[in-house]
C-alpha cells in the first residue's frame, strides 16, 4: 500500500490496494496503522456495491448496526448501512424536514460517528455512490493535534474527564422534537459516558473526544461542562487543524472515528449526492 499525505494536512491517499477484493492479513494491518497515523484514507477509483463493502467493513470488527428506522427506506434497509442522501427512493428531492431529512442534516455540525453508542463506532466507511457535478466537502479535523495544543494546565484539567453522548441531544440541536421520533427510539439509543481524552493503542498519542452528541461533563454543572465541550470543540475545529475532503466519482474514504471529527458541509443542489455509509464497532465498552 502506498500512503501519499494529501497536501498539508493529515489525511492521505491510499494507493495500491483494491479494497474491493477480499484483504489478505497484511493489508487489514496497514491500513489499521496507516488510519492510526493518518486518520482520514482516502481510496480513489473504488465503485463498490453492498457485498463488496460488506466484506470490507468485516475485516476490521463488527459491523455497526443501523437500528433507527427513521433513517431507513425500502432501498437503504440494510442492517448495517445507510444512505448519506440527498434523495427519496423514487428519486425526488428529499424532504429536509422529514425525520430523515433532520437527522441528516445534523451531519452539518462536528460529530464523531458512533460517540452516541456504547461500545462506539471505531472506523466509518463511507462509499461514494453518486454525486453532483460540483459535490460539497466533507471536512475532518485532528484531535490528537487539537490535544497536543492545548496548555499543559488545560490538558491537566480535562484528562479524565467523562462526558455524556446523547443522540437526542445533537439532533435537538437541529430542531428534531420527541415526536418526530419513533416511540422506542429512546429506549434503543440511551445515553452514554466516554472519556474526553482518548489514548491511541497503536500509537501512544493522545486524542480529543468530541461529537455534536457530547452533551455535558460527568460531575460538572451542565452548563459548566457544555460550555467547556463547545469551548475544546471551537479549539479542535480551527483550520489549521482541518482537511477538507473533495469528493470523486467512487471515492471510498475510511476514518478513525477515535481520533478525528468531521462535518458535512452544505448542499441543497437538486443533482443526487448518495454515500453509502458503514461502521465498524469498538471491540469493548470505551
Ligand atoms: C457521515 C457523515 C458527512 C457528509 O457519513 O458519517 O457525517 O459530508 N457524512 O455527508
Ligand atoms: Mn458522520
Amino acid at each position: 500500500m502506498k500512503i501519499t499525505r494529501l497536501g498539508n494536512t493529515f489525511a492521505a491517499l491510499a494507493g495500491g490496494v483494491d479494497v474491493r477484493h477480499p484483504l489478505c492479513a497484511a493489508e487489514v494491518d496497514a491500513i489499521e496503522h496507516a488510519l492510526a497515523q493518518e486518520g482520514v484514507l482516502v481510496f480513489r477509483a473504488m465503485p463498490m456495491n453492498d457485498d463488496q463493502q460488506q466484506a470490507l467493513i468485516e475485516r476490521f470488527g463488527p459491523p455497526s448496526e443501523v437500528k433507527l428506522e427513521e433513517l431507513k427506506t425500502a432501498k437503504s434497509a440494510h442492517p448495517h448501512f445507510f444512505d448519506v442522501s440527498t434523495v427519496e427512493d423514487d428519486g425526488g428531492k428529499l424532504d429536509p424536514n422529514s425525520a430523515r431529512g433532520m437527522y441528516l442534516r445534523a451531519n452539518l455540525l462536528w460529530h464523531t460517528d458512533g460517540s452516541q453508542a456504547q461500545p462506539p463506532i471505531r472506523l466509518t466507511a463511507l462509499s461514494a455512490r453518486r454525486l453532483p457535478a460540483v459535490p460539497p466537502d466533507t471536512e475532518y479535523a485532528d484531535m490528537r493535534a487539537a490535544y497536543d495544543a492545548l496548555s499543559a494546565a488545560r490538558k491537566a484539567e480535562i484528562d479524565g474527564m467523562k462526558v455524556e453522548h446523547s443522540i437526542f441531544y445533537s439532533r435537538s440541536k437541529m430542531g428534531m422534537k420527541v415526536a418526530d421520533w419513533a416511540e422506542d427510539a429512546f429506549k434503543k439509543r440511551p445515553p452514554v459516558v466516554h472519556p474526553l481524552v482518548r489514548t491511541n493503542p497503536l500509537t501512544g498519542r493522545k486524542s480529543l473526544y468530541l461529537a455534536s452528541h457530547a452533551s455535558h461533563i460527568i460531575g460538572l454543572p451542565v452548563d459548566t461542562g457544555r460550555a467547556l465541550i463547545e469551548e475544546l470543540t471551537e479549539h479542535a475545529t480551527q483550520r489549521c487543524f482541518v482537511y477538507a475532503h473533495k469528493w470523486a466519482p467512487d471515492d471510498l474514504v475510511m476514518w478513525d472515528d477515535r481520533w478525528t471529527m468531521h462535518r458535512a458541509t452544505p448542499y441543497d443542489g437538486d443533482d443526487a449526492r448518495v454515500l453509502r455509509w458503514s461502521g465498524v464497532l469498538e471491540l469493548e465498552p470505551v
